[in-house]
């Protein structure tokens, strides 16, 4: 293991397939996975008064108010299990204003993943996705399908249609680039239109020279 809790974020188009992959990279790396997004849908559930008000940015396929978004990050970053075992963020930040509340607060991730994925390619994965609301395990109709025991209770995501995917995606186009520029230096760009296991054959090889590149020098 790392010299120290390894630190990561992952971003990427809608539906590129960052959920999924932080599954896989939680299950091996034991990482706290902290996705925005999750967060944002708990509060909504919750019924709490920032909840009613995210829920309509949502839904739209609208960024979220930063004053909703940003505290409840930071929050949760420095809980004690993120700080002891190490971080994945998931969908934060998605602008440069949420990059710079995170800069400032002295947050840097050791390695900022980006998943590459054509938009044509997204349109299919949001319209086929379904997820398990007792497992949180993401499935697809094509690419992953279900189990037939768990079929009858899967649900679809509110937000999961072509005209917020549209929303999603123009967001995505108009700020990924400033996001980047934050996180140049440690910046590792994965082609996320391959097999699941493909592309996290490539992520586990960048964490595992990582956390393997660190503990040489700690045992030093
Ligand atoms: P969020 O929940 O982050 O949604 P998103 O970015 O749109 O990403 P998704 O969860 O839709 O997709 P994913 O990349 O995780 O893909 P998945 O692995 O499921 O955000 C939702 C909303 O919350 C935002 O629109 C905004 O309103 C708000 N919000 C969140 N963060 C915010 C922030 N920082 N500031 C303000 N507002 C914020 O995969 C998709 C499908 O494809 C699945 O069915 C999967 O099985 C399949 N699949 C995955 N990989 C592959 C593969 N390699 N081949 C084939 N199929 C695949």
């Amino acid at each position: 293991t790392a010299g120290h809790p390894l630190k990561v974020m992952i971003a990427g188009a809608p539906a590129a397939g960052k959920g999924t992959q932080c599954q896989k990279i939680v299950d091996k790396f034991g990482l706290v996975h902290i996705s925005a997004g999750d967060l944002l849908r708990a509060e909504v559930s919750s019924g709490s008064e920032a909840g009613r008000k995210a829920e309509s940015f949502m839904k739209q396929g609208n960024l979220v108010p930063n004053e909703l978004v940003v505290e409840m990050v930071k929050n949760r970053l420095s809980q004690e299990d993120a700080q002891k075992s190490g971080w994945l963020l998931d969908g934060y930040p998605r602008s440069a204003e949420q990059a710079e509340a995170i800069q400032e607060a002295g947050i840097k991730p050791d390695v900022f993943i980006l998943i590459d994925v054509s938009d044509d390619e997204l349109v299919e994965r949001v319209t086929g996705r379904r997820l398990d609301p007792e497992t949180n395990t993401i499935y697809h109709m094509k690419f992953k399908p279900p189990p037939d025991d768990v079929v009858d209770r899967l649900i679809q995501r509110s937000d999961d249609t072509e005209d917020s995917l549209r929303n999603r995606l123009a967001t995505h186009h108009k700020n990924v680039e400033a996001v980047v520029g934050y996180y140049k230096d440690m910046l590792v760009e994965v082609n996320g239109q391959r097999t699941m296991d493909e592309v996290f054959a490539e992520i586990d090889g960048v964490l595992s020279a990582f956390t393997e590149d660190e503990s040489p020098a700690h045992q030093r």
